[in-house]
């Protein structure tokens, strides 16, 4: 049955467009188990950002050249795609960032300015990573803010029961993950927006982890505020995506000054673009969003539900073998799970495993994964994880139960 639906799912002609993993390192052939960290890139991302600088790169919105013209016209179509990808109602609501980090910062900076006073409370949840947790805190020294967060169960379960508790008077908005980096628990977005939309709550959720996952439509979902990064859904770095609720972007101060973003500029005062050019300023990534255009396309070649499928195959056939490894121990065991597998072995140290296991070829994640409290949470110094996209397959994961099992023969 597994291997039935395994071959619907194409993964040797999906592994022709990623060819960086049909090499070897250390004389052993690479297995990729760190897409969560950042994905590999489709040969066309890169094809695309070769065929802009070759033929007709030039900087966006203020040319009257044809380099200038085409070069803006693909990146504001990028703009379209991205709308249609998650379903957005208006091209004006997709803001382009450097990251989903940069996204949260402009949320945290902007909506802060406008809508947060001293004493006013925000709420995040333990299982953020640090770029959802950071800004906030930022924000709320800067306006004397209050930081409430919302806990999760030892399995990796959000406790969205206490919301109703944490909500106040003086909640202004909820910022929580859509997808944990780290337990790879997918979360209620919709019950959360729910409740917090009864109480005229917005919420900011962070799609960093969901994107190339799961189908996002973010008016199903009623987000408030959508971030994600381009380089973990096969694109390119230094690219981002923030959703926002045009209602909301309105009624928000610009993140950042310089060019592009201004109506008119006098010394005695400036006036703004509207939304979303209003927070984009300065010259962008041009070469790195025109690119993501063809990372969003490959993408939509997929039914996501098929992607989710296998990878959830990917993630219990694993977890499966993982489980039979005496002393392993797995953070994050939700059903409603992505596929990441965060996990430590008695006795040996996360470090350690990591290292020894790159050097049979696997590329995994050893470390705090940019998120203390959930390291706190399970009182641990480090973890090591796994995660698993489009490109992996039954084989990879062979291959990674041999090698952890060798590596770990090596420490008893
Ligand atoms: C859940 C989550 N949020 C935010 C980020 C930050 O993304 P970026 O570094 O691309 O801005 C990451 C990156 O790992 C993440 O996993």
């Amino acid at each position: 049955m597994l291997k039935e639906t395994m071959m619907t799912f194409d993964t040797a002609r999906i592994r022709k467009d990623f060819p960086i993993l049909e090499q070897q390192v250390y004389n052993k052939p690479l297995v990729y188990l760190d897409s969560a960290a950042s994905s590999q890139k489709t040969l066309t991302v890169l094809k695309k950002e070769e065929q802009l600088h070759l033929e007709y790169y030039g900087n966006i919105h203020r040319g009257a050249h044809y380099m200038a013209d085409k070069a803006t016209a693909d990146f504001e179509a990028v703009r379209d795609e991205v709308k249609a990808f998650i379903h957005a109602s208006r091209r004006e609501e997709i803001i382009f960032t450097k990251g989903a980090t940069e996204g949260i910062n402009l949320v945290a900076f902007s909506f802060g300015e406008a809508f947060v006073r001293a004493g006013d409370e925000i709420i995040i949840s333990e299982m953020e990573h640090h770029s959802n947790i950071v800004p906030w805190q930022m924000m709320a020294a800067r306006k004397g803010a209050v930081i409430k967060v919302l806990p999760f169960d030892d399995d990796g379960r959000l406790q969205t029961e206490k919301l109703d508790k944490l909500i106040s008077g003086n909640t202004r908005l909820i910022a929580v993950t859509h997808v944990s980096n780290t337990l790879g628990t997918i979360n209620p977005v919709k019950a959360i927006t729910a409740k917090a939309h009864q109480h005229g709550i917005p919420v900011m959720v962070d799609g960093a982890q969901a994107v190339m996952h799961l189908a996002v439509d973010v008016q199903d979902l009623d987000a408030d505020f959508y971030v994600f990064s381009a380089h973990k859904m096969y694109g390119p770095n230094g690219v981002g995506i923030l959703y926002g609720k045009e209602g909301w972007l309105e009624r928000m101060p610009p993140y950042q000054g310089g060019g592009e973003m201004i109506g008119e500029v006098k010394f005695e005062g400036t006036t703004y673009q509207t939304t979303p050019y209003k927070f984009e300023a300065g010259t962008p990534n041009i070469n790195g969003v025109i690119a993501f255009g063809e990372a969003v396309r490959y993408l939509q070649q997929f039914n996501m539900d098929d992607v989710h499928r296998h990878e959830s195959e990917l993630l219990a056939c694993c977890t499966r073998r993982m489980m039979n490894i005496p002393g392993m121990r797995i953070y994050g065991t939700r059903p409603e799970k992505s596929g990441v597998i965060t996990f430590n072995v008695e006795g040996v140290h996360p470090y350690d495993l990591g290292v020894m296991l790159d050097k049979t070829g696997v590329a995994a994640r050893s470390g705090r994964m940019c998120a203390d409290p959930v390291m706190d949470h399970y009182q641990i110094p480090a973890a090591v994880r796994i995660s698993f996209a489009v490109y992996n397959t039954l084989d990879e994961i062979d291959r990674f139960i041999e090698a952890l099992t060798r590596v770990i023969a090596l420490f008893k």
